[in-house]
């Protein structure tokens, strides 16, 4: 198990390697905001305070989504992250 923190809700809770963020935070109730849920519309921006390199690989939809957004480096879309080890994230709402 890992440890996921949402850091605008003070919230640090356990998720098993694969699990998708967006499930970890709908489940646990976390505030990032979602839409489409498949990496496109961009409202589940968040930004990897620590650990980013354990989330899974930025697959080319989320790419081109973060870049149409003209996110800033290291963002990602929680509804595209796999957890594969500990984490922090802050989102925006
Ligand atoms: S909910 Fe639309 S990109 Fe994540």
């Amino acid at each position: 198990m890992h440890k996921v923190t949402f850091k605008g809700d003070d919230l640090t809770v356990e998720a098993e390697t694969g699990a998708n963020l967006r499930d970890v935070a709908q489940i646990e109730g976390a505030s990032i905001p979602f839409g489409c849920e498949q990496g496109i519309c961009g409202t589940c921006l968040i930004t990897p305070i620590e650990g980013a390199d354990n989330l899974s690989d930025i697959d080319d939809v989320e790419k081109d989504t973060l870049e149409a957004m003209g996110s800033d480096d290291g963002q990602r879309l929680a509804c595209q992250c796999a957890v594969e080890g500990d984490v922090i994230v802050e989102g925006f709402l």
